[in-house]
């Protein structure tokens, strides 16, 4: 009795400490301290957790932990940044097939409660759902499948049909949880339904997916929680559910779109009507561009997932440095959605030291764009494509954009004119104010820094 209390107590300090976590995650400043104060709560709870007599056999544990932590330990040091959406998808559903494995486990002969029975009915069938969706998921971020969404006649009617057969497998399954054929069943729709589920849903729209199936590998832990009586794990899963919930929807919100439109919409199969853009493309040196920003008083630096592509955050700073040294005033803008995860673009930022106070959000930006008289677009190209403003038969229209193009000029530094991870052309490399930099964003950075350095 004195160690289940011990336990349980410890299991509160380790959900107060995941509360706090999560809040100094919210900003840039505090994120570090929170993410090591969520870290030391899972610590307490695991240790408080091999406290409980109800662990029978230590050995198990230790290779457990010996394994997992070392490949995790080795894939997290490995890991580009640019990858790091795949690695949470990855992570992801480690946690669902995690909790499918655990509620299974829980199940022993079937001689529970009810209640019990349908916990580990959902964590067995959220975590297959999760599991396959994310592994879906990671084959279409690392282009291992198509990014393009995969659509078929009756789509929708073969997955409510499956959704209805697993509800059905589950009434069975509480009423009769001897008769493990439903459970099977179960299993193995849920993890048709996670891979069908994501297939229609384009690569642009995976960062949305990844934080939905967040979320649902939360909930799947919760359930699981539920299964094998263990507060914590509710805890915890309700915790990541609640927050990958939140974090969809300001992901969609940034998009303009509803989650309803991501998941069903196949954004992307359409290809873009053809939309007429008038204007013509004016190249520019690196070198003429230094004239124009050595008589700027106002430079607005714009990144997106090119600045991630090409590593250029550090030569960013420098060239910010230069700027402000020579008497302009420079900022940043920054949109929720740049780069291929949240925050892509800030965690880069801050790699390279560049002041949290200088980064300015969406809404923050847009009503200085026109005193600005250079705004540096660095590897963005959909979160400043004015389509979604003016053309109304675009598919990114109505998407929240920073306003570059109200810029006094406006540098675009990319190395084509491809189009951004939307597949949608942008109107502003044609525009009267702006000029293309062609060539890899770190390069032409590093030009400009030459420039100034020699003068
Ligand atoms: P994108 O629209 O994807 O454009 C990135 C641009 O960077 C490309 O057009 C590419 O052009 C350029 N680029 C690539 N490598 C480069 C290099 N080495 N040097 C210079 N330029 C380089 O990026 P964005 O503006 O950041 O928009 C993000 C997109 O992801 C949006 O469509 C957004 O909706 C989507 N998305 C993001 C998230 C999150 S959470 N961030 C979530 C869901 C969806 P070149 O090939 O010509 O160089």
């Amino acid at each position: 009795m004195g160690s289940t209390l011990l336990v349980n107590l410890s299991y509160i300090v380790a959900s107060i400490l995941f509360i706090f976590g999560l809040k100094l995650l919210s900003h840039p400043e505090t994120a570090r301290r929170g993410n090591l104060l969520s870290a030391v709560g899972m610590l307490i709870a695991i240790v408080f957790t091999l406290f409980d007599q109800a662990i029978v056999d230590f050995k198990w544990i230790a290779i457990g932990i010996a394994i997992g932590g070392g490949v995790g330990a080795l894939a997290a040091t490995r890991v580009a940044m640019t990858s790091m959406p795949e690695m949470v998808a990855l992570l992801n559903g480690f946690g669902g097939i995690a909790s499918l494995l655990v509620g299974w486990a829980a199940l022993g002969d079937g001689s529970m409660p009810g209640f019990t029975l349908l916990t580990i009915y959902l964590s067995i069938l959220i975590g297959g759902v999760t599991f396959t969706g994310s592994l879906v998921a990671w084959g279409k971020l690392s282009e291992r499948m198509p990014g393009r969404p995969i659509q078929f006649a009756g789509q929708k009617v073969v997955n409510s049909a499956i959704l209805a057969a697993i509800v059905l497998c589950g009434v069975m399954f509480v009423v009769n949880p001897g008769a493990s054929a439903w459970l099977y069943l179960a299993i193995l729709l849920a993890v048709v339904l996670g891979v069908l589920a994501v297939i229609p849903i384009g690569g642009a729209d995976m960062p949305v997916v990844i934080s939905l199936l967040n979320s649902y590998s939360g909930l799947a832990a919760c359930a699981a929680g539920f299964a094998i009586n263990n507060n914590v794990l509710i805890v915890a899963g309700a915790l990541v559910g609640a927050s990958g919930i939140i974090l969809t929807n300001i992901m969609c919100k940034a998009m303009n779109r509803s989650l309803s439109n991501v998941l069903f919409s196949g954004f992307g199969s359409v290809k873009q009507s053809a939309i007429a853009i008038e204007g013509e493309v004016k190249p520019l040196s690196a070198s003429d561009a230094y004239s124009i920003l050595e008589a700027a008083h106002t430079v607005a630096l714009i990144p997106g997932y090119g600045m991630a592509v090409a590593q250029a955050q550090h030569t960013v700073k420098e060239l910010q440095q230069l700027l402000e040294n020579n008497g302009a005033e420079v900022i940043y803008g920054i949109h929720p959605v740049a780069g291929r995860m949240p925050g892509h673009m800030n965690v880069l930022l801050a790699e390279a030291d560049v002041s949290y106070d200088l980064l300015l959000e969406m809404d923050a930006i847009n009503p200085r764009m026109e005193t600005v008289d250079v705004a540096i677009v660095i590897g963005a190209n959909d979160v400043v494509n004015p389509a979604a403003r003016e053309m109304e038969g675009s598919p990114i229209y109505g998407m929240p954009i920073i306003n570059v193009d109200k810029a006094r000029t406006v540098f675009v530094l990319k190395r084509s004119m491809a189009s951004g991870f939307a597949g949608v052309d942008n109107p502003l490399f044609f525009k009267d104010n702006t000029r293309m930099i062609f060539g890899d964003a770190k390069e032409t950075l590093s030009h400009l820094v030459r420039e100034f350095g020699d003068s």
